[in-house]
């Protein structure tokens, strides 16, 4: 591997200038939709923190903020098909208005995990803003009220997520050169 990230890409499949914008609509529909109503923002560790951190920034509602990790890749490039909790959330989300911010949504098993997860805890209402979805993909579909791009079923990297815990810190989304999946591990 060299040392720079962008020496191992192989295509830019969503420049950082369409990130930018598609993430001023999607904050600007929540804008809208949740005046008055203090929603709580759950970001999915760790893949959608950088994509969090920008919508967060294009809010200007009331609003608060909380962190849950699941797992169910283990480093590789396919899904386990099993969901894990990690961590829970800090806050009671009963009576509040649930926001589930997701770096990508592909076979839909995650989304439909913690969909299932948090609606015992009894919230005011739940919707899901996810920045990727990869609709080849889908084994259950989930409702998904703030999507940003739709992808082809491949795997990518950058804006938050990984590919064996490195390429978070591009600020596009891109594929990665065929050898560089055999060689990081
Ligand atoms: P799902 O449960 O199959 O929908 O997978 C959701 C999780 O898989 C996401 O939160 C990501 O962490 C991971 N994931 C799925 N596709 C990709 C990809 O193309 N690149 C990096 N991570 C991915």
């Amino acid at each position: 591997m060299k040392d720079s990230v962008k020496d191992d890409i192989l295509e830019i499949l969503i420049p950082e200038t369409d990130i930018r914008t598609k993430v001023g609509e999607l904050a600007s529909r929540i804008n809208a939709d949740y005046r008055d109503k203090n929603p709580v923002f759950i970001s999915v560790l760790k893949g959608s923190v950088i994509f969090l951190s920008d919508l967060m920034k294009n809010v200007d509602i009331r609003s608060s903020l909380d962190f849950i990790a699941v797992s169910s890749y283990e480093g590789d490039t396919e899904s386990t098909g099993v969901v894990k909790l990690e961590m829970d959330l800090r806050e009671s989300i009963e009576g509040r208005h649930v926001i589930l911010v997701e770096d990508i949504v592909d076979t839909g098993l995650t989304m439909d995990y913690l969909k299932h997860n948090f609606m015992t805890r009894r919230p005011a209402s739940f919707n899901i803003c996810a920045l990727l979805t990869k609709p080849e993909r889908t084994r259950i579909k989930v409702d998904i009220a703030y999507k940003g791009f739709e992808i082809p079923d491949k795997f990518v990297v950058g804006y938050g997520l990984d590919y064996a815990e490195c390429y978070r810190n591009l600020p596009f989304v891109a594929t990665l050169r065929p050898e560089i999946y055999r060689k990081v591990k």
